[in-house]
């Protein structure tokens, strides 16, 4: 039997109008138009509507979405979600100034990440952000700060998990992390902290990200309400909030299917009625690349085509240096193609064509897509590749052998 390849999860995000693909309802050419540039990102608001609708319908009313600006801090994306999302988390004090100016409550906005600066502490601490501390010395740093300002620091304990996130995805608890407190050494420390120095908001549990096995997550989902459950026992203040970590992941690889979210809510549900000391906190999932990486499409056009020994090249005025992830060298072990079409010409209709397309950059790593099958690319066709709304421009090397930086829109 002869063994088939496997093929990416239909992208059914956009629609299709005449063999173009519409982000936002524009053409890439209108787009291109508008944009004056002919390599960009596009992100489409209703796809991203669409995702928060999706984690409303099947997750708990009860818990809060907070969106991870990280994974795309595009200001005009951030200040879309304002009206989406129940708050922001923030990695720098760059984001932090980006999630302060959309006028999301500041209660709302927390303050993640390891090896925090004095200077991020203190503009946490003035601006009342939820300080996440990743550390022992951050805590006592973050109460100096406040004394000498005068100003009590708001502070939730990022906690490493001693449990692991299981199957694939981004581990970000569980063994040595430079990630939050082991979880050991904080029930140790919460009986015993000093209360009047800080306002104690909660706990911070993330245990990893791009995770597409729902069992995983539920066994993650159990593994942190045990957890809240003796953290919640060793503080002896109150505990407004539990941010329950994140992880849903979206499918960016052959093989892959989306994320079914129906039992991790009815998970969920169960671990609420079980755990009723944890309910009453504010309860918290924090997702980046769910609500934003479906929405958003990097386009670039085919410059020109070359053969080599037998093999076809689409050379794009797009490449690496806009788009790392892509290029499999942002977490990827081995390079595997995104999703990859021509975007004016989405039909079936269209005779397929064995091609790899790359960038401008001398190097092998700059490939946009390798030995893919598309639709008959000619030069000045539009080479799209989707599942691109997160970790694009700013987790790429835009000033890599000094091309044009990339433009962003959103529709
Ligand atoms: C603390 C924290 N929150 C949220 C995220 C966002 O992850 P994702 O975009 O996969 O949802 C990350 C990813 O690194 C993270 O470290």
């Amino acid at each position: 039997m002869v063994k088939q390849a496997p093929i990416h999860a239909p992208m059914t995000q956009f629609d299709v109008v005449n063999d173009q693909l519409l982000v936002g309802g524009k053409t890439l050419d209108q787009i291109a138009s508008i944009m004056g540039k002919e390599v960009f990102y596009a992100y489409d608001q209703q796809v991203i509507r669409s995702q928060v609708a999706q984690f409303k319908s099947a997750i708990p009313e009860q818990i809060k979405l907070h969106y991870a600006i990280k994974a795309n801090p595009y200001p005009p994306l951030v200040q879309a979600m304002k009206d989406w999302v129940d708050g922001f988390d923030v990695a720098s004090q760059k984001e932090m100034l980006i999630a302060l100016q959309t006028g999301m409550p500041i209660k709302d906005i927390s303050f993640a990440g390891p090896s925090k600066q004095l200077s991020e502490i203190e503009a946490a601490v003035v601006a009342g952000v939820t300080l996440h501390v990743e550390s022992e010395l951050e805590l006592s740093r973050a109460i100096d700060i406040g004394t000498r300002l005068g100003e009590k620091p708001k502070i939730a304990f990022r906690v490493n998990p001693a449990f692991e996130l299981k199957a694939s995805g981004m581990k970000m608890g569980g063994g040595p992390k430079q990630f939050g407190i082991d979880e050991e050494i904080l029930l140790e420390r919460l009986p015993e902290l000093n209360y009047n120095a800080f306002d104690l908001r909660g706990f911070h549990i993330f245990w990893g990200s791009q995770n597409l096995k729902a069992d995983a997550i539920i066994d993650a989902h159990n593994n942190t309400f045990a957890l809240a459950q003796k953290l919640v026992d060793a503080t002896p203040v109150s505990v407004e909030t539990i941010n329950l970590g994140g992880g849903f992941g979206i499918p960016y690889f052959a093989g892959e299917q989306r994320l079914s979210l129906n039992d991790i809510g009815e998970n969920l549900q169960g671990l609420l009625s079980q755990y009723r000391d944890i309910a009453k906190s504010e309860l918290v999932i924090e997702l980046g690349r769910y609500l934003v990486g479906e929405c958003g499409i990097y386009a670039s056009k085919i410059t020109d085509i070359k053969t080599s020994r037998g093999h076809t090249y689409l050379m794009t005025n797009g490449g690496l240096h806009h788009h790392l992830s892509n290029s499999g060298n942002f977490g990827q072990v081995i390079r595997k193609n995104y999703p990859v079409a021509i975007g004016n010409k989405m039909s079936d209709s269209h005779e397929k064509q064995k091609v790899t397309a790359v960038g401008p950059l001398c190097t092998p790593l700059d490939t946009l897509a390798d030995k893919m099958e598309l639709n008959n690319p000619v030069i000045g066709d539009w080479l799209v590749v989707f599942q691109s709304g997160a970790y694009g421009p700013t987790a790429s090397p835009q000033d890599f052998l000094g091309h044009p930086h990339v433009t962003e829109i959103l529709l």
